[in-house]
């Protein structure tokens, strides 16, 4: 088999058998393909696409390339929720307790990556002490005992992803539905969670900017998992604005406690339901949405969920008593207020931009190298639709530098638009693909 008869095939709009699929990743895998080939084969797939079966050997083959977790020590279903990313996005830390409250178990394998903020491993270390470095037995004996464990990822998952997903940043060919797909649905695959839920973010914060795209991401990736034999599902958010209030690393963890003690936004609480009963339908702890959704509110009521993340955080070395206090998060004290500059309604909020004044802030990483200011941020207290009057506090900035806060604040600038009159809202749940 030959490299360029590949790049030909497809250039002319046929179809990648399952064995030419193996060929190119394991062959790219072992450093034995040169990038320039794999860059044309990938423009010819961003051109001519990938169908269904293409879809699913390419995500195989990467999910394949380097090891696979292999989670069948944990009695029961293991069940993971993935994201494809957005602004203010801390679900992870209040869903995951408030589904192991109900009796379902999460095993997950975490990397850090790099955005506006921190991923969930960054967040959850604004806990003095919690560590995402254990062992394999801990990481097993631990969702045995308490239903839940976080683990850095030390092993190889999916290093064909790796090497691709580095080569289309830079040869602009990410944003193809089916390399997309297969780049997520490799790493969750070899992750080892018989179940999965995704959540599709879509709008000016998301890779999708439009529903129908969303959709179709959403289909692709539902497709590949079932295809692979593991149930899964997917819901699609809105991320045409920030989820919740706060964006930031410790400010985001207060703002998920609060929702475990059910005084969290309305979007960022509604979504923990959908993505939460979903999750807990498909571990079959519930046969029924609604029940689902009983449990999970009796999660929060009972203060259950609470327990779960101070058990959690605990047995992860971290101090639980932030959790009962999560006024001792340490969040940066320069405070900043920015003013509405009119009387009107919320409009829209750029939500990329509010991305990149947390960055600005120090807030995320620009390289994999970059040190992560755990403690900046900013809460949003006018969202869209809130009606204002010029002068009122739209939005907190928390920083830690006086340079950098400056450059936060005037980033923050032409973030809001007003209207006259109430915008119509879409709500935060937009579909869902089962
Ligand atoms: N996230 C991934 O992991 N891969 C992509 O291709 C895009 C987003």
């Amino acid at each position: 088999m030959q490299m360029y008869d590949l790049i030909m095939k497809k250039r002319n709009g046929s179809r990648l058998s399952k064995d030419e699929i193996d060929f190119f990743v394991n062959g790219y895998t072992r450093g034995e393909i040169p990038d320039y080939q794999v860059s044309a084969l990938m423009m010819a797939i961003f051109f001519r696409g990938m169908d269904k079966e293409e879809t699913v050997d390419l995500t195989m083959a990467m999910a394949g390339s380097g090891e696979v977790l292999d989670l069948s020590n944990i009695p029961g279903i293991k069940c993971d929720k993935h994201s494809t990313g957005g602004v203010g996005d801390k679900t992870t830390l209040a869903l995951i307790p408030m589904v192991v409250a109900c009796g379902a178990r999460v095993a997950k394998m975490s990397g850090r990556g790099l955005g506006h903020t921190g991923g969930t491993i960054d967040k959850l270390e604004s806990f003095p002490g919690f560590s995402t470095s254990i062992s394999d037995k801990h990481f097993m004996d631990q969702v045995n005992t308490i239903g839940v464990s976080v683990m850095g990822q030390t092993v190889d998952l999916a290093p064909a992803d790796k090497k691709l997903y580095a080569l289309r940043d830079v040869t602009a060919t990410v944003d193809n539905m089916s390399l997309i797909a297969s780049s997520i649905m490799s790493k969750k695959l070899a992750s080892g969670a018989d179940a999965i839920v995704l959540d599709v973010k879509c709008g000016s914060g998301a890779f999708m900017k439009t529903f129908d795209d969303a959709k179709a991401l959403a289909t692709a990736m539902v497709d590949i998992g079932k295809g692979a034999g593991r149930r899964t599902m997917a819901v699609i958010s809105d991320m045409d604005q920030p989820l919740g209030r706060a964006v930031g690393n410790a400010i985001e963890v207060r703002e998920a406690i609060d929702t475990l003690h059910g005084k969290g936004p309305d979007d960022f609480t509604k979504l923990c339901y959908e993505l939460g009963s979903r999750m807990l339908l498909m571990s079959d702890v519930c046969t029924g949405l609604d029940e689902a959704k009983d449990k999970l509110s009796e999660a929060i009521s009972s203060g259950k969920a609470l327990d779960t993340l101070a058990a959690f955080v605990k047995a992860q070395g971290g101090d639980e008593s932030y959790v009962y206090d999560p006024m001792k998060l340490k969040v940066a004290d320069r405070v900043t207020e920015i003013k509405a500059d009119r009387d009107g309604f919320v409009s829209h909020i750029e939500c990329d931009e509010i991305g990149m004044v947390s960055l600005t802030l120090g807030g995320g990483r620009v390289t994999k190298e970059s040190e992560i200011d755990l403690s900046v941020g900013l809460i949003l207290d006018k969202k869209v639709g809130d009606q204002v009057a010029k002068g009122d506090t739209i939005a907190r900035i928390y920083a830690s530098d006086p340079e950098k806060e400056k450059a936060a604040i005037a980033r923050f600038e032409g973030t809001y638009t007003y209207s006259d009159t109430k915008p119509g809202s879409r709500g935060i749940i937009l579909g869902s693909v089962d």
